[in-house]
């Protein structure tokens, strides 16, 4: 086996906090490989740039230290699901948009990148049931929404408390993390979180849990449910936990990058020194030596499909849903990543004038808000609108009124067709759409993170509720693990009861 014992990292004492300094030293790799007598592998591949892809190869240089390689493979853009459109000479963020201020690792990246955070511009938010606004916000943030509590009464402080608890439990990680903590699954991961509880929140439905909690049928269906037909175009029939993830981010501490999010993608591939090939990597191969190490070989599209070279570990940072093209070839017995389906969901901007008429506004002077989510029944054909703001916010920048031509964001299950576009907007002068694989349909199977010694793959978290920290989250956890794997430190990974363990450690 190449993969050498470690001399770091048994029993209790100072032991464990010693591997896990070793495994936070950037600078000093080299050093921590010295102290485990290994060499670190000399090459190892992610595939997929996305904020996934980007921050684990910049958590593997962290941990790995400057003599490997690292080559990233991208089919498409850098930056994935982060991504921005040009309307009008100006760039707007067309995926994964908002932050949330409990986001550590992105923050991170945004601070060490020397980025920083866009100004946020602000506006009301409404709720329309297809015939009139049942709800409006006093400020921008859905928070103030749960201020109605007159119409809902309780519901809204159970509801706050709910996704307060899970927020709490949730940033747990962070340490954990920090002290070298690595798991093998996803649900090894929320299991350490949150224990059986949160692990019941991925199976059952969002609705489930509200009710038990006592949330009133009525405001889930005015308040919760709208956010979760924005957030995921889906319905409160989403897996308790990702509604969570869901409803955190209806808060108002949000933000987003100067420029765009996806700066931070370039900024941490550019930094972590790696080796961008803009390639779609079609299989993965198992290599077995002599010695019965395992490598990975890759194939990549192109003229004529070409091998690459031999991989000590493959990092795959790309959904593994069944469309994705990739395959393994073989593994004995065979690998099946059955992640199941991604759905779509489709970013419409729109340079145009808002029809507010639909809204019940004929007049636009008069129209108030700046978003516009809409319930689940009727079937409306866009889950949500709202005036949206170029990723340079120049300090001048002031929202425009419905009455003048504005930038628009529209969510909708299918691409927009042109008759949708003229009854939503009284006339338009652009509609850039983008049609996302946005996030695992309800239902499918967990894919573990560990699929075979030296093969991870990190988007079985999007089923958990996807979000570009959540990615982030398993890159740090994706990177750990490969590190402990390499260098035989067992003890680092799944370890139960750490809240206890860490406490001990200091
Ligand atoms: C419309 C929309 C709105 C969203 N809003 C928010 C939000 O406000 N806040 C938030 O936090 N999150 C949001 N999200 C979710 C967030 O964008 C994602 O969870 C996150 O960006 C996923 O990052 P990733 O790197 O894991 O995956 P991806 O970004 O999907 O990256 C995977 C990369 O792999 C590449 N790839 C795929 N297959 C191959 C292959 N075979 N070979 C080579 N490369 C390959 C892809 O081109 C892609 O670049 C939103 C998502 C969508 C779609
Ligand atoms: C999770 O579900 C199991 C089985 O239904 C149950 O025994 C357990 O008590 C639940 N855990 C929590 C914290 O609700
Ligand atoms: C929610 O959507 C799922 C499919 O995504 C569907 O099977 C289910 O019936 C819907 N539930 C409600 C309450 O509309
Ligand atoms: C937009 O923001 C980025 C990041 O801060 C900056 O580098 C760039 O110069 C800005 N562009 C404009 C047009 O202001
Ligand atoms: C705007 O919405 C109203 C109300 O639904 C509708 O009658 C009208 O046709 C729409 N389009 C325009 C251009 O006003």
């Amino acid at each position: 086996m190449r993969r050498l014992p470690g001399s770091v990292g048994g029993g209790g004492g100072f032991r464990p906090l010693l591997a896990a300094l070793l495994a936070l030293s950037s600078a000093s790799s080299a050093t921590a490989s010295a102290h485990v007598d290994g060499t670190p592998p000399s090459r190892i591949a992610v595939v997929g740039a996305g904020i996934g892809g980007s921050a684990a190869a910049h958590f593997l240089r962290r941990h790995f230290g400057a003599d490997v390689q690292l080559d990233v493979y991208e089919k498409g853009e850098v930056g994935g699901r982060l991504s921005t459109v040009t309307v009008n000479r100006e760039r707007y963020e067309s995926g994964g948009a908002v932050l949330h201020s409990l986001n550590l690792h992105m923050r991170d990246f945004v601070e060490q990148l020397g980025l920083k955070y866009r100004r946020g511009v602000s506006g009301k938010t409404a709720v329309f049931d297809g015939a009139e606004v049942i709800l409006e916000e006093t400020d921008w943030y859905l928070l103030d929404l749960f201020r109605l509590w007159w119409r809902y009464g309780i519901s809204f402080i159970r509801l706050q408390m709910w996704v307060e608890e899970i927020m709490e439990k949730f940033v747990r990680i962070y340490k954990y993390q920090a002290h070298g903590y690595a798991f093998s699954s996803v649900e090894d991961l929320l299991d350490s979180l949150g224990g059986s509880g949160f692990l019941n929140m991925t199976r059952r439905p969002l609705s489930d849990s509200l009710l038990e909690l006592g949330v009133s049928q009525r405001f889930i269906d005015e308040v919760v449910a709208p956010v979760i037909r924005l957030n995921y175009g889906q319905n409160v029939s989403v897996p308790a936990f990702v509604g969570a993830v869901s409803l955190a981010g209806a808060h108002s501490n949000l933000w987003a990058v100067e420029g765009g999010n996806k700066l931070v993608c370039e900024g941490l591939l550019k930094t972590a020194n790696a080796n961008l090939v803009p390639a779609r990597v079609t299989s993965v191969r198992l290599l077995r030596s002599a010695g019965d190490v395992l490598q990975y070989q890759l194939s990549v599209a192109g003229e004529e499909e070409a091998a690459t070279a031999a991989y000590d570990a493959v990092v795959l940072a790309a959904p593994l849903g069944s469309g994705s093209g990739v395959s393994f070839l073989d593994f004995d017995p065979p690998l099946e990543p059955a992640q199941g389906d991604y759905y779509g969901m489709v970013a419409t901007v729109v340079h145009g004038y808002l029809n507010t008429s639909l809204f019940g506004f004929p007049d636009p002077r008069l129209f108030p808000y700046a978003g516009v989510l809409t319930t689940a029944a009727p079937a409306l054909f866009f889950n949500g609108v709202a005036a949206v703001y170029p990723v340079n916010v120049s300090l001048g920048f002031r929202r425009k009124g419905a009455h003048e031509a504005g930038v628009y964001k529209v969510f909708s299950p299918k691409v927009l067709t042109r008759e949708q576009l003229k009854t939503l907007f009284r006339s338009y002068y652009s509609a850039q759409a983008t049609e996302w694989q946005a996030y695992p349909r309800a239902g499918s199977t967990a894919a573990p993170v560990e699929m075979r010694p030296g093969l991870y793959y990190l988007n079985g978290v999007d089923r958990a509720g996807g979000a570009a920290e959540m990615s982030a989250v398993a890159a740090k956890n994706v990177a750990l693990l490969a590190y402990h794997r390499w260098y035989g430190r067992s003890l680092q990974v799944d370890r139960k009861d750490l809240m206890h363990r860490i406490k001990t450690e200091l």
